[in-house]
């Protein structure tokens, strides 16, 4: 995204000059998949992708938004919100969540555009709720709290958009940090920055496919993951060990095992990926990305055929030291860690390979660790 396009499109759209850029990018989750929403530990990174919205506060509660991509303008009144569907619902829900938590707001008019492919598993929803969010807090002049906003973002997506999701993709836009993944412990909101190792490159693989009715496959997956938390007597999966769980599991039907053993042993991957990185071992943190796979295919079942053909063609790849399914599943994107010198070949041949077993085209992204929602200057 170059800023001056967005900037001379503000100008031209609103006859003014922008007075911010609020920025929030989209993010790609390195591991700890379907733990979110049991307390668990996950390893998301800010991509360099995301939603730019060049704005100018307004004295009034009045929000106008100009969608360049989709060339449709929608406006609201900040304390008269009413649902009418599409895009604006997020910027909505964002206002409606920031005047709940007692937020006072001014209105503004913007334009807003973006580059992360929708309904790939990359958060292209988090990155507008964070972006509207990071707007506000410019337009009205409050500071920038991150583990708040991202609180009210999921609220909001929760409440307002009527989405179930749990807290990584709101906490991965608005608070990770360049060269960084972010870990994160849902229960806690406690994070730390784990750098990520020198000499690898994190690729993207949008396999292409998307499959109906994630939402529902999603909130089926949840009540099994609390189903097995009744059952064992704890408040989330998250306290449970692999060793406990392995003790306790007798008597619970064989679809819960599977599920809760996909959640108790991912979330021991994800505190053995951030020593992984800490110690820069890309080997073993490559293998515990090919683990978390087979897990999400055999227990937790969320993966398609194409999420795993595509794995399989990452895996093949001289310099590919893991691959895995990333997001939520059911169709959408594959993560792999690439020696960086191998990358560009990388993508081209797994993109090759995989036209070949699919007859599909797939979208790859050599992306870099970015920084969370921000203010760019104009
Ligand atoms: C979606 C949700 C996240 C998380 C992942 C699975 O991306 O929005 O909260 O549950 O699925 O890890």
């Amino acid at each position: 995204m170059n800023p001056n396009d967005l900037i001379h499109s503000f100008e031209s759209h609103f006859n003014a000059k922008p007075v911010f850029i609020a920025h929030a990018p989209g993010r790609v989750n390195l591991i700890g998949e379907h733990t979110d929403y049991n307390d668990g530990f996950v390893l998301p990174m800010a991509i360099d992708r995301g939603v730019w919205l060049a704005l100018r506060p307004r004295q009034d509660g009045k929000v106008r938004i100009f969608s360049l991509d989709l060339e449709t303008e929608s406006e609201f009144e900040i304390y008269s919100l009413h649902r009418e569907g599409g895009w604006i619902e997020y910027p909505k829900g964002i206002a409606s969540e920031l005047i709940k938590a007692g937020y006072s707001l001014k209105g503004f008019d913007a334009v807003l555009t973006g580059n992360v492919p929708r309904g790939a598993g990359l958060s292209s929803s988090a990155a507008v709720e964070l972006a509207t969010a990071c707007a506000f807090a410019a337009a009205s002049g409050f500071e920038w709290d991150a583990p708040r906003m991202a609180r009210l973002a999921q609220k909001a997506e929760n409440e307002w958009v009527g989405v179930n999701c749990g807290i990584m993709d709101q906490m991965a836009s608005a608070a990770c940090k360049e060269a960084h993944a972010l870990f994160l412990d849902c229960r806690s909101l406690e994070i730390q920055h784990a750098p990520l190792p020198q000499d690898v490159s994190v690729v993207i693989l949008d396999t292409s496919t998307r499959r109906g009715l994630v939402d529902s496959a999603y909130n089926e997956r949840r009540s099994q993951c609390e189903k097995a938390a009744d059952w064992l007597r704890v408040k989330a999966l998250r306290d449970v060990s692999v060793e406990e769980f392995h003790k306790r599991k007798t008597g619970l039907d064989e679809i819960t095992i599977r599920r809760a053993r996909h959640v108790v042993t991912e979330n021991a991957r994800v505190l053995e990926a951030l020593e992984a990185m800490k110690q820069g071992d890309v080997k073993r943190l490559g293998e515990l990305f090919n683990a978390s796979h087979e897990s999400l295919r055999d227990d937790f079942e969320v993966t398609n055929d194409a999420l795993n053909i595509m794995v399989a063609c990452a895996r093949e790849q001289p310099g590919c030291y893991g691959a895995r399914m990333t997001g939520a599943g059911f169709g959408g994107c594959a993560v792999a860690l690439v020696e960086r010198e191998k990358a560009e070949a990388f993508a081209q041949d797994v993109a090759a390979a995989y036209r070949h077993r699919c007859d599909l085209e797939a979208s790859i992204y050599v992306c870099q660790a970015s920084a969370g929602a921000r203010i760019l200057q104009v």
